[in-house]
C-alpha cells in the first residue's frame, strides 16, 4: 500500500498553483536597454527582438515596458569609435548619451527606476573596464577614481541606481563616498559583486562593439571555477555599502546565487546575460526548443536559486506571458 502520494499535490492546475513555492512577477525584472547616438533603432543580429535604440525608440520601448508592468530598466550605451580613449573620459560628460537618456526618461516617466551601468568598457579604446597601462595591465585605483566620477555624473542626470559592473577592488566604497559628498545619499548602488569572466557576454559585446581588443578580462572578472570567492566579494561589497548585490551570469551560476543568498540579507540580483538569451532564442528559432516555456523555466529557476531581482532581455516577453492565465 502506497501511503505517500506526492502526485496528489500535482493533480490539477489549481492545486499546483496552491503549492507553488516560487513565483515570477514583472516586479522582479529589470529590462536592459541598448542605446546609441543614431536617430533610428538598429537590429542586433545575435539578439533576436532586441534593438539598439535612438532617443525616440528609447521612449517608445519604455512606454511599452511600463504598460506591461516592467518598472525598472538599465542602460548600456554604444559609443562611436572616435570618442573612445584609454581613460574613457567620454563617460564623464554630463551631456553624454547615458546622461541625456537618463534625464529624458526621468522627465517623461518619473515613476520608472532607472539603473545605469558604471564601467569604462563602452568608452575604452582597449575594450577594457578600466584604464590600461603600457604593459596592458588594467589599473585598479586610477580606474576607481574615474568610476566614482562617472557614478556622480549619472546621479546628476537623475539615475535612481548606479550599478558598477567593472569588478575593480574598492569601487563600491569610493562610489558611495563620492555620491554622498555630492549630495546623492539617496542614490542606490547595485553592485556586480560576483561577476565572472564568462564567454556568455559575446552578443552584448557585439551589440556595443565593446569586446576587449586583444586580451581578456580575467585579471578582474572572477574565474568561473570559483564559488567560495564570491562570498569574499559579498562581504566586501556589504562592508563598502552596496544596497543590492548581483551574480552574473545567472543560469550557469545557480549554485553561486544560492550561496550568495545564504550569505547576505541584502537583496540579490542575477543577470541572465546576452549569451543565455541568444542561446535560447537560437534554439527556439530552429524549432528545437519552445521559447516561452524554456524562458519562463530559466527565469523561475533563477528565482528558485535565491535571486530577488532578475536582469533579463526576456523581461517584456515574460511579463506578457505571465499575464496569460494558462501560464
Ligand atoms: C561591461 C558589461 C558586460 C555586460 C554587462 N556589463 C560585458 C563585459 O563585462 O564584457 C554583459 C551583459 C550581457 O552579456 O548581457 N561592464
Amino acid at each position: 500500500m502506497i501511503v505517500h502520494r506526492p502526485r496528489r499535490n500535482r493533480k490539477s492546475a489549481a492545486v499546483r498553483a496552491l503549492v507553488r513555492e516560487t513565483r515570477l512577477s514583472p516586479d522582479d525584472f529589470v529590462l536592459p536597454l541598448f542605446i546609441h547616438e543614431e536617430a533610428a533603432d538598429a537590429e542586433i543580429p545575435s539578439m533576436p527582438d532586441v534593438r539598439r535604440l535612438g532617443p525616440d525608440g528609447l521612449l517608445r520601448e519604455v512606454d511599452g515596458a511600463l504598460a506591461e508592468g516592467i518598472r525598472a530598466v538599465v542602460l548600456f550605451p554604444k559609443v562611436p569609435e572616435e570618442r573612445k580613449t584609454n581613460d574613457g573620459r567620454e563617460a564623464l560628460r554630463d551631456d553624454g548619451l547615458v546622461q541625456r537618456s537618463v534625464a529624458a526618461l526621468k522627465a517623461r516617466f518619473p515613476e520608472l527606476a532607472v539603473v545605469t551601468d558604471v564601467a569604462l568598457d563602452p568608452y575604452s579604446s582597449a575594450g577594457q573596464d578600466g584604464i590600461v597601462d603600457e604593459d596592458g595591465n588594467v589599473l585598479n585605483d586610477e580606474t576607481v577614481e574615474v568610476l566614482a566620477a562617472q557614478a556622480v555624473s549619472h546621479a546628476r542626470a537623475g539615475a535612481d541606481v548606479v550599478s558598477p559592473s567593472d569588478m575593480m577592488d574598492g569601487r563600491v566604497a569610493a562610489i558611495r563616498a563620492a555620491l554622498d559628498e555630492a549630495g546623492f545619499s539617496q542614490v542606490s548602488i547595485l553592485s556586480y559583486t560576483a561577476k565572472y569572466a564568462s564567454a556568455f557576454y559575446g552578443p552584448f559585446r557585439d551589440a556595443l562593439d565593446s569586446a576587449p581588443r586583444g586580451g581578456d578580462k580575467k585579471t578582474y572578472q572572477m574565474d568561473p571555477a570559483n564559488a567560495r570567492e564570491a562570498l569574499r566579494e559579498v562581504a566586501l561589497d556589504e562592508a563598502e555599502g552596496a544596497d543590492m548585490i548581483m551574480v552574473k551570469p545567472a543560469g550557469p551560476y545557480l549554485d553561486v546565487i544560492r550561496a550568495v543568498r545564504r550569505a547576505t540579507a541584502l537583496p540579490v540580483a542575477a543577470y541572465q546575460v546576452s549569451g543565455e538569451y541568444a542561446a535560447l532564442c537560437a534554439a527556439a528559432r530552429n524549432g528545437w526548443l519552445d521559447e516561452r516555456a524554456c524562458a519562463l523555466e530559466s527565469l523561475v529557476a533563477i528565482r528558485r536559486a535565491g535571486a530577488d531581482v532578475i536582469l533579463t532581455y526576456f523581461a517584456r516577453k515574460a511579463a506578457c506571458w505571465l499575464r496569460d492565465p494558462l501560464a
